[in-house]
C-alpha cells in the first residue's frame, strides 16, 4: 500500500472536476448510464432512494421520475456537490454508515462505483439487501492488477462475487480511468427483493 492515499483524500481533491470527467468527450464513465438504462426498464417514477457512494450526485440527473434521494459518501467536498442537487447527505464510510440503517427503509438501494474500494464486499452487500424494499442496483469493477497496483486509492476486484436473485447481470466496458488511462470493465445487477 505504499505511496496509496486514502479515498476521502482522493474524492475530496476531484470534487471540483468529477461532473466534467462524467461529460468528457472521451467518455470516461459508462456504467452510470447503463444504470440508469436497467433501472427505467422496470418502470418505477417514485420512492425513496439510498444512493451509497453517491459522489456528486449525478445519479439524480440520470432517472426520470419523483425519487427522494440519501447519499453516503466519505468525502465532504463531493457530497457538497449532492446535496446542491436536493440529496440528504449522510457523511460517513459505508462500512459504519450501512450497519446504522434500519431494514426495509428505502425503496431503492443503488451502489455504483464504490464497492471497489469496499474490503468487505459480502457485509455490505448483505446489508444493501437487507435495507432495500424494492429493488437494489450494484456496480462490481473487474479491477486489474495493473489498475489495483497503479490507482492512488487502494480498490479490490470483487467483480466474481456470488449475487442471488439478480434480473440483469452483465458486464460492460465500465469506465476509462482518467488518471492511469486503463480501461476497466463493470458487473451490473440488477435485483428485485420479491422476485
Ligand atoms: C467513483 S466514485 C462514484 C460516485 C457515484 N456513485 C458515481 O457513480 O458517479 C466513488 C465514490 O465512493 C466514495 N467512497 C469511496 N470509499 C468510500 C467509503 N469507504 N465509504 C463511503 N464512500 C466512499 C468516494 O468518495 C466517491 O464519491
Amino acid at each position: 500500500m505504499a505511496n496509496k492515499i486514502s479515498a476521502e483524500e482522493f474524492f475530496d481533491d476531484w470534487s471540483v472536476k468529477y461532473d466534467d470527467l462524467f461529460k468528457a468527450p472521451k467518455s470516461y464513465v459508462h456504467y452510470l448510464n447503463e444504470a440508469a438504462k436497467i433501472f427505467h426498464q422496470y418502470n418505477y417514477h417514485q420512492g425513496s432512494i439510498l444512493d451509497i457512494g453517491c459522489g456528486t450526485g449525478l445519479l439524480s440527473e440520470l432517472l426520470q421520475g419523483n425519487f427522494e434521494y440519501t447519499g453516503i459518501d466519505i468525502s465532504s467536498k463531493i457530497l457538497d456537490y449532492a446535496a446542491k442537487r436536493g440529496y440528504q447527505t449522510i457523511h460517513r464510510s459505508i462500512e459504519t454508515a450501512l450497519p446504522e440503517i434500519e431494514d426495509n427503509s428505502y425503496d431503492f438501494v443503488f451502489c455504483l462505483g464504490s464497492l471497489l474500494f469496499i474490503e468487505d464486499v459480502k457485509t455490505a452487500v448483505e446489508h444493501i439487501y437487507r435495507v432495500a424494499r424494492q429493488a437494489i442496483l450494484i456496480s462490481l469493477d473487474e479491477t486489474t492488477e495493473e489498475y489495483i497496483k497503479k490507482f492512488a486509492v487502494p480498490v479490490y476486484n470483487h467483480s466474481k462475487i456470488t449475487v442471488k436473485n439478480a434480473i440483469e447481470d452483465y458486464f460492460i466496458l465500465g469506465f476509462t480511468s482518467s488518471t492511469t488511462g486503463i480501461s476497466i470493465r463493470t458487473r451490473l445487477i440488477y435485483i428485485e427483493q420479491n422476485s
